[in-house]
Parts: structure tokens; C-alpha cells; sequence
């Protein structure tokens, strides 16, 4: 029976391309535990706009993205899969939120730091506190578990205590959720600088593998990804070129890090690299056809469906909390 398993609560915004970090950190695992808990996927939209976008092209990447998370495994008839605009409790929550958040804790969050670029004097509000509505959407489905990737983790404690600070002060409400970061693929990185994470927002395409990349540009990707000095392929964290491109093929094959360094014993990396292409390629060949299979109708109506089966839990949260706090 449902209503006796967990929950899962997890997001990606529809802004950029999905790359394969956001596939391995995150996707893949909301489709290994949607049947395992009760499950709630949104499509962030609200987060989208904290950065300027285009009208037409967010309304269209909207529901991209859900394309995407069906493509992907996600199963509309056993997970709820929503837009956030269209359950107005994510704002309505987060607005009550922001009176129990502190202005030094969000000052603390490293994300703005790097997306405002360091000058909060310039930086959008809603940027500011983008967490807040973050912790909104997670503490509004009473939430067990938050199937992030590791660049998630620092909003996932702000959720946990403004979580507590509430029950605290107004009795118990919220549940108090837990991140899921994965052991493996939580941080995939750049194929261009292993130091930084592969980015939606990164200006270098090649970079990152985008989820509809066609098989010459992932092999073109990966010919030019950089590599470390050395030639072994090892699972070796003083090499981080290697670990990362090695993680990515143990991950999309499904390979135990022995069965993938005994693959490439002996070999070089031209040879390496061609068999990544070939796995990342055979790997996303099944998602991209079926991601084309379905039309707008079918997405919008799936949605419909799901904002409904959202907004019945959401708006009990809101009239909990109201009554808390003293509106009703
Ligand atoms: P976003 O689309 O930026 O909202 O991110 C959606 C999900 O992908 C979040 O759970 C992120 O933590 C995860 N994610 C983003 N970039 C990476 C990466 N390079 N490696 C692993 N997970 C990532
Ligand atoms: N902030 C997340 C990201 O950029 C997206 C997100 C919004 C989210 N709300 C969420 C993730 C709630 C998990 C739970 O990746």
C-alpha cells in the first residue's frame, strides 16, 4: 500500500540541457527507488526564473524536461510527476519559510556565491533565497528522503533546519528529510577540467555529454576530453581525468571497478576512449528514441495529472501550517 511507504521528493530546473552528471547524480536514482518509496518529481520551474530566462524557451524547456524524466525511466503511473508553477503551495510555503530563515544562513550558501558571481548588490532576491523554496518543495510532501547530487547537499541541511526550527517553534509539522547522494556519480566532472563539476551553465559545450547528444559529438567529446599524465587506467583519485571518465563508463555499463580496470589493462587511453563512446553512446541510443516518442498533448496531460495527485498532499501541509502559525 502506498500510504505505508516513504517518500522522495527530488528536482532538476528547466534551464540548459541535461548532461550525463545530472543523469548519474541524480535521474538514475530517482528511477532505481521510484517503485521502492512514494515518489514526487518536479519540474523546478520557479528556481528557473531566479536567473533570467527567455519566456518562450522556458515554457518549451518545461516540458522538455518532462520528456526527459519519462525517457529516463521515470513512470508517470507510479511516481507523480509535476510542474511547481502549477501547485501554488510551493510559493505559498515558501513565503512562511522566509520568515523562519535566517539572512546568515542563506548568506552561507555556496551556490550563491557562485551564481551571483560574488556581488550580491546585483544579485536577484529570489536567487538569494532559492533555498527556501527549495526546502518548500521538499517539506511540503513531508519528505523522507532527497535523492540529490552532492551539489545539493548544503541546501539539504538549510532544509533539515528550518525543518526543525519550525517544528520547534510551532509544534511538530514538517518531516525532517534526509539526503540520498549517491556513493557513486554524485559529482561527475567536466571532461575539459576535472577540477569543476560538468555544468549545465558551462560556456565550453564540450565539457559536458548532453542527454540528446548525437554519437559523432559524444565521440568528438570524448577524443577531446583531457586526460592525466601517466597511462594506466586506474581508479586513482591523484588522477582525476581518468577516475572521472572511468566512473562515467563504470556507471553507464554497470561494471564493479575491477571488471572495468581488468577491460583496459595494457591498453591506452585512444583505445579507452573509443570504448567509453561506444558505451555512453549504446547507453543513451534507447532514452533518445523514446524521449522522441512522446508528443506535447500526452506530456501536458500526464502533468495535468500529476499537478492534481501534488497539490492534494501540498495543500494539506499549507492548511497545517496556517493553522500553526495562526492564519486559520
Ligand atoms: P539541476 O538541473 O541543476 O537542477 O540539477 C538536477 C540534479 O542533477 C541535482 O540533483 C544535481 O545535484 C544533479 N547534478 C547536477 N550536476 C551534476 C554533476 N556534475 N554530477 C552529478 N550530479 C549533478
Ligand atoms: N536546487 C536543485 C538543483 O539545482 C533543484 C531543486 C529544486 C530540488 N527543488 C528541489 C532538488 C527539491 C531536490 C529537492 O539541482
Amino acid at each position: 500500500m502506498s500510504s505505508f511507504k516513504k517518500r522522495i521528493f527530488s528536482g532538476a530546473q528547466p534551464t540548459g540541457e541535461l548532461h550525463i552528471g545530472n543523469y548519474l547524480g541524480a535521474l538514475k536514482n530517482w528511477v532505481e527507488l521510484q517503485t521502492e518509496y512514494e515518489s514526487f518529481f518536479c519540474i523546478v520551474n520557479l528556481h528557473a526564473i531566479t536567473l533570467p530566462q527567455d519566456p518562450k524557451v522556458l515554457k518549451q524547456k518545461t516540458l522538455d524536461l518532462a520528456r526527459i524524466y519519462l525517457a529516463a525511466g521515470i513512470d508517470p503511473e507510479v511516481s507523480t510527476v509535476f510542474i511547481q508553477s502549477d501547485v501554488s503551495e510551493h510559493a505559498e510555503l515558501a513565503w512562511i519559510l522566509s520568515c523562519v530563515a535566517r539572512m546568515g544562513e542563506l548568506e552561507r550558501m555556496t551556490q550563491f556565491k557562485d551564481k551571483s558571481k560574488g556581488s550580491s548588490e546585483r544579485a536577484g532576491v529570489g536567487l538569494f533565497t532559492y533555498p527556501v523554496l527549495m526546502a518548500s518543495d521538499i517539506l511540503l510532501y513531508q519528505t523522507d528522503l532527497v535523492p540529490v547530487g552532492q551539489d545539493q547537499k548544503q541546501h539539504l541541511e538549510l532544509s533539515r533546519d528550518l525543518a526543525q526550527r519550525f517544528n520547534r517553534d510551532f509544534g511538530e509539522t514538517f518531516v525532517v528529510p534526509e539526503p540520498y547522494i549517491p556513493p557513486v556519480g554524485a559529482k561527475i566532472q567536466s571532461l575539459q577540467d576535472p577540477s569543476k563539476k560538468m555544468s549545465k551553465s558551462d560556456e565550453n559545450a564540450n565539457g559536458s555529454i548532453f542527454l540528446l547528444d548525437d554519437p559523432d559529438t559524444i565521440a568528438k567529446k570524448l577524443k577531446k576530453a583531457v586526460t592525466d599524465s601517466g597511462t594506466e587506467i586506474k581508479f586513482d583519485e591523484s588522477r582525476p581525468a581518468i577516475h572521472n571518465l572511468l566512473t562515467i563508463y563504470q556507471l553507464m555499463t554497470g561494471k564493479t571497478p575491477a571488471e572495468c580496470e581488468a577491460n583496459f589493462e595494457g591498453k591506452g587511453y585512444g583505445h579507452f576512449k573509443t570504448e567509453l563512446a561506444e558505451a555512453v553512446i549504446e547507453f543513451l541510443k534507447p532514452f533518445q528514441e523514446k524521449a522522441k516518442s512522446y508528443s506535447d498533448e500526452e506530456l501536458n496531460e500526464k502533468l495535468r495529472v500529476g499537478a492534481k495527485k501534488a497539490k492534494e498532499v501540498a495543500s494539506q501541509s499549507v492548511k497545517d501550517v496556517y493553522e500553526k502559525i495562526g492564519l486559520i
